[in-house]
Parts: structure tokens; C-alpha cells; sequence
């Protein structure tokens, strides 16, 4: 059977750190107040690299990392809710700054749940025979939509970009997938939001208030659990696994409570959950990938290993893979 398989890994975040005491020194909160409620230490944030930047040390790693040419990439999918352009995509000036000449690219948004759907796309084309090979990553700098000023949202989130190389194989790879969408809630996490302003309708000068994120945090968190969860389940009924077939989970980091609560109703042990939200915080469509890169890199599963991947996130949406690493 034909399969996608991951063959290499890559993340890349800005050098600047944020701790939560850097925070408390901007807005009312504490160390402590962060620590408790979300698991978040510290946070990558760009001291001016914007997206592009860092998806394109992704890619370029990646390519290394997998000996790949990149005339040979057939396929370059971006997923970010934080392009540096509406248009042209990330995935084209990828393609540029590589050399990708032969790849079509083109950029997804499904927030935080980006990088599980864009690994989707990239799996339908791979196993229909349309393309051999993609470049996938999610990457975003969240800090340009973040508003500074409010205490509920500017703690959660961080900057970086994460990635895979992969590839079609008779092996392993892609085994199944539940993503979804739930638009009727698509009010409980905005941002990005501009008015339509022209010469016949001017609406006031500035930054429009919903630029910013906007989130009802309680709301988010009731969405998440119940939809992971389904989610996971889904996945797992369909190949008859039980948590005793899985290494590893690696869940969207937004928060360690919300994967307190997954692990805890899908009697899976927590530590089989990877998390590096602590260092991190929440990186949108990066978030995925940059702690599987980690789970890779420090050499903590083996090919034929079985992983999921499950995140949720803006639209509302959710994705859950079951791999065969
Ligand atoms: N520091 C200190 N106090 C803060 C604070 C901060 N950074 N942010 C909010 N508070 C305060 C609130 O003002 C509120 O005070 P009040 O009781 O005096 O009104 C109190 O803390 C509780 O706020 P609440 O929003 O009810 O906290 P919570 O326990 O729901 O935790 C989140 C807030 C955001 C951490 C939590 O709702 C969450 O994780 N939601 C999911 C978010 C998520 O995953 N988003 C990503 C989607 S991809």
C-alpha cells in the first residue's frame, strides 16, 4: 500500500526568549498565575524576523536533513494564520529562497490545527500519485497579533515554525486521520480581522481592535477537550489500538490542563504525551511540529513506532494522524 511517510524534521524559532517574569513586567500577571493555569515558562518572540523567515529555515534544514535536492520537491504546503503577505503565500517565497523551481506551493489556514491539515493535503496528493515528495510546515509570529496590552491572551503565545519532509513509501507512514471543522463557533478565537475600508467607506484610521486575538478561553478549552478526545478516539477505534500500541502522543501545546483533562478521560498516562509548551507557549500551526522535531532529535522514537498528532484550533477546527513512524 502506498503511505507518506515523514522522512526528516525540522523546527526553527527566533533567539529572543520571554520568560513570565519579562511579561509581569508589561501587563498585571506573575510567573506563577502563567505557570498554573497553562504550563508556559518562556516563549520564543521575533525581535523583527517575520514569518518567511523562519519557515524558510525550516525548509532549508529539512532538505539537508532528508539529501534532497530542491529541484526535485514537488510540493511545498505552508500552513500559518501569520503570513508576512496576504498575498504572495509563504509556500512561494519558500520556493524561491530554496530553489524548489519544479514545486507547486501555496499556503493553508486552519490555525492551530494548520499543520494536521496541510500534512492531509499533502498525503491525499502523495497517495494518489499526483506528487512523490512535499515539504510541510506550519510556522507563524504570533507576536505581530497579539495585543500586548491584554493579560488573557499575550502570555499564551510564541513565535517558530516546524516541519517534515515527506515522502511516498511502501513501508510506513500516514495510516489514518480525523480532521474537522466546526464554524459555528467560529466566533471563540479571532484574529486578523480588517474592516472593509475603501474611498466610498472610510471606517477610522488604525489598527482595527479585532486584529488582535480574541478568544473566550473557557470556551476554547471545553471545544478542545471534547473534540480531541472524540478525535483520538475516532483514530484509534479504526485501527483497533489500544494506548499500550501508542509511543507517543504529541498534542497541540496550548496548554497543560487541556492535556491533563484528554489523558485523563482517555485513561492514556500522561507522560506518554509529549509536551514542550514550557519553553515554547502556544505556536499556532508550529506547534506540532516543532515538538515532534524535538521528539525526534533527542532520539526518543524509532522508525516503527505508532504516533499521534492531534491538535485543534481557530475556525474551529481539529486533526488527529496516526503514524507508523
Ligand atoms: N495573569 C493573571 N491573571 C489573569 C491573567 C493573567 N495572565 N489572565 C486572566 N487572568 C485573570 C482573569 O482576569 C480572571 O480574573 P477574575 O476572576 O478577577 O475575573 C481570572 O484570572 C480567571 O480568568 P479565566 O479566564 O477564567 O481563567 P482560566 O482558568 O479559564 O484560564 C486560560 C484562562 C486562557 C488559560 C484557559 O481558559 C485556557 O487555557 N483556555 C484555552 C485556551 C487555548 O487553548 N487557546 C489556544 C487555542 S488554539
Amino acid at each position: 500500500m502506498i503511505r507518506t511517510r515523514l522522512i526528516a524534521t525540522a523546527a526553527s524559532a527566533p533567539d529572543q526568549v520571554i520568560t513570565n517574569d519579562d511579561l509581569s513586567k508589561i501587563v498585571d500577571t506573575s510567573d506563577e498565575w502563567i505557570t498554573q493555569r497553562t504550563g508556559i515558562r518562556e516563549r520564543h518572540i521575533s525581535s523583527g524576523e517575520n514569518t518567511s523567515v523562519l519557515v524558510t529555515d525550516v525548509a532549508s534544514q529539512l532538505l539537508h536533513r532528508a539529501s534532497v535536492s530542491p529541484e526535485n520537491i514537488d510540493l511545498i504546503i505552508v500552513a500559518s494564520v501569520t503570513p508576512d503577505y496576504g498575498t504572495p503565500s509563504l509556500a512561494c517565497m519558500v520556493q524561491k529562497e530554496i530553489g524548489a523551481a519544479n514545486a507547486v506551493a501555496f499556503d493553508i489556514v486552519a490555525a492551530c490545527s494548520g499543520f494536521m491539515f496541510a500534512l492531509s493535503i499533502a498525503d491525499k496528493y502523495i497517495k494518489s500519485g499526483v506528487y512523490k515528495n512535499a515539504i510541510v510546515i506550519g510556522g507563524e509570529t504570533l507576536s505581530k497579533i497579539i495585543d500586548w496590552k491584554d493579560r488573557s491572551t499575550c502570555v499564551l503565545f510564541g513565535d517558530g515554525a516546524g516541519g517534515a519532509y515527506v515522502e511516498r513509501s511502501e513501508e510506513a507512514g500516514i495510516i489514518c486521520e480525523d480532521i474537522g471543522s466546526c464554524g459555528e463557533q467560529y466566533d471563540i478565537l479571532t484574529e486578523g480581522y480588517v474592516p472593509c475600508s475603501n474611498v466610498f467607506n472610510e471606517v477610522p484610521s488604525g489598527i482595527h481592535p479585532e486584529w488582535y486575538v480574541h478568544m473566550d478561553g473557557r470556551e476554547v478549552f471545553k471545544f478542545a477537550t471534547k473534540n480531541v478526545i472524540k478525535s483520538m478516539q475516532k483514530v484509534m477505534a479504526e485501527e483497533g489500538l489500544t494506548e499500550a500500541d501508542i509511543k507517543y502522543i504529541v498534542p497541540h501545546q496550548a496548554n497543560v490542563r487541556i492535556v491533563e483533562v484528554i489523558s485523563r478521560k482517555l485513561n492514556i498516562p500522561y507522560g506518554k504525551f509529549y509536551m514542550n509548551m514550557e519553553q515554547y507557549g502556544n505556536t499556532s500551526s508550529a506547534s506540532i511540529p516543532i515538538a515532534l522535531n524535538e521528539l525526534n532529535e533527542k532520539g526518543l522514537i524509532a522508525r516503527g513506532d505508532k504516533i499521534i498528532m492531534s491538535g485543534f484550533g481557530g475556525g474551529m477546527t481539529w486533526g488527529t494522524m496516526l503514524i507508523v513512524w
